[in-house]
């Protein structure tokens, strides 16, 4: 598994914004619109590509494309699909598929409760958007759904994660899968209500509560 933790001024001040707890739905919505545009930049670093001739005004020249077939990106319900048009700005051609989760308060338990992938996954690159990993559960189980369907290679953006989520991924796929995790920040640790400290809350309730 590979780990990339943000380290750009912009990132960490919008982030700081949206963990202050003075922070209303409307302006939180706005930052990690902002913040998943500012991510998207290193974690599609390794998008696949192709030569392209275009032909510039004063000459032709091979240019770049986005390769077929096209990426995917998997926003989470409720709180990833706060980052999904944020994403599309800069994928703009890109499938995109749904995954409801959503995770037990008192158990940490995850339940899907919808998915509508498209149809054919193999050989896909596919990006996962969740603000939040905490224990690792819920990515856990996104990433077990697009296994299953014969992917390979998936990218994580996250706002905020925790240690422990971290090292349930690194743990669960290593060797399996080639996944990777693109993350504003790495918090210190999960609390025993399992909230990730000092994180940011829920993302779902700060977004659409
Ligand atoms: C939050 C968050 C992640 C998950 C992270 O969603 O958006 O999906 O919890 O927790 P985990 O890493 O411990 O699994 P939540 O279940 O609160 O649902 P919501 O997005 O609908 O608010």
């Amino acid at each position: 598994m590979h780990l990339h933790v943000a380290d750009h001024p912009l990132i960490a001040h919008k982030l700081t914004v949206l963990r202050d707890e003075r922070t209303d739905s409307a302006r939180f919505r706005l930052l990690t619109d902002e913040l998943v545009m500012l991510l998207a930049y290193e974690a599609t670093r390794g998008i696949r590509v192709e030569d392209k001739a275009v032909s510039t005004p004063v000459g032709p020249m091979t240019g770049t494309a986005l390769s077929n077939p096209r990426p995917v990106v998997v926003p989470i319900l409720r709180a990833g699909l706060g980052m999904l048009e944020g994403l599309l700005r800069m994928l703009p051609t890109a499938e995109v598929g749904f995954l409801g989760m959503v995770r037990d308060d008192e158990t940490f338990e995850v339940t899907a409760y919808a998915e509508r992938l498209p149809s054919d996954l193999s050989g896909r690159q596919i990006f996962i958007i969740d603000p939040m990993l905490a224990t690792g559960g819920t990515l856990a189980m996104a990433i077990d759904y697009l296994l299953a369907r014969g992917v390979s290679e998936v990218t994580a953006i996250c706002l905020v994660s925790a240690p422990e989520g971290v090292a349930h991924i690194e743990h669960t796929y290593a060797g399996r899968a080639d996944v990777t995790i693109h993350t504003a920040a790495l918090d210190e640790k999960l609390n025993e209500t399992g909230y990730i400290v000092p994180g940011l809350g829920d993302a779902g309730d700060r977004m659409y509560g």
